[in-house]
């Protein structure tokens, strides 16, 4: 399989880290390859590309990119290279200004995600939110005390659904199906209550997990 990871930031790398163990073959993208060499280095069996060599690349394709460039990075390159695509969404609407009192400022609403502007923008794409409500150093085999955490994903196609849900099996998750891209105005928001114990107390090792009767 081939996974196209718009972005090299921690959580590109992480989730890169992750499909290479699995056996995946993995590209990278950025704005700056060559800024990479270091990483492709260390990573011989994958390769770095401009966002859009990495969206044609990927039969699945994860947005890890910055929340307020996704959709520019996007448009960029446009749809085409998703259509028909599983898209894993990692991001987060996250504003510039910086965490009030612990809690990070959102430039989505509660009525709209962030990941429902992106299906809007490739209606073709099959987008799947995962990996956004946990930190990077936790995404791929997580190990916590109480078993495997929950990962709670939602988008529209069941296909592209089950294909994240063996993906995040196969790297230690449990994972809760919230339904179509609706959800992800209340999955996004998860990644701002994950990281208020970080910001108040430093203290970033934590997932969240779905009990039930
Ligand atoms: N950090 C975490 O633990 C964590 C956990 C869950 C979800 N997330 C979400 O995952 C995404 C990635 O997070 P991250 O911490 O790895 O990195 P990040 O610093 O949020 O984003 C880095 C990536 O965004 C791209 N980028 C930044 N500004 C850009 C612009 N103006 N135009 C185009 N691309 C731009 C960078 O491109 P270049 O490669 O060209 O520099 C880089 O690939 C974010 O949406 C974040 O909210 C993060």
């Amino acid at each position: 399989m081939n996974v196209g990871i718009l972005g090299s930031g921690t959580v590109a790398r992480t989730l890169a880290a992750g499909f290479i163990e699995q056996g995946s073959d993995v590209m990278l993208g950025t704005r700056n390859p060559s800024g990479l060499s270091e990483w492709a280095a260390e990573h011989p069996s994958a390769q770095v590309g401009s966002f859009e060599a990495t969206a044609n690349f990927g039969d699945i394709v994860v947005l890890a990119v910055k929340g307020s460039a996704v959709e520019n990075v996007v448009s960029a390159f446009g749809c085409n290279a998703l259509a028909g695509k599983t898209v894993i969404d990692a991001s987060n609407p996250i504003n510039e200004t910086g965490p009030e009192n612990g809690v990070l400022p959102y430039f989505t609403t509660h009525g709209e995600s962030l990941m429902e502007r992106l299906q809007l923008q490739c209606p073709d794409a099959n987008f799947v939110k995962a990996f956004s409500c946990v930190g990077s150093g936790h995404m791929v085999n997580p190990s916590f005390e109480g078993g495997a955490p929950t990962m709670f994903i939602c988008g529209n196609d069941d296909s592209a659904k089950a294909a994240v849900n063996d993906i995040l099996e196969s790297f230690g998750w449990e994972v809760e199906d919230m339904g179509g891209v609706e959800a992800a105005r209340a999955i996004e928001p998860l990644a701002m209550l994950w990281c208020i114990p970080g910001f108040l107390n430093n203290s970033w090792n934590h997932a969240f997990k779905l009990l039930k009767a």
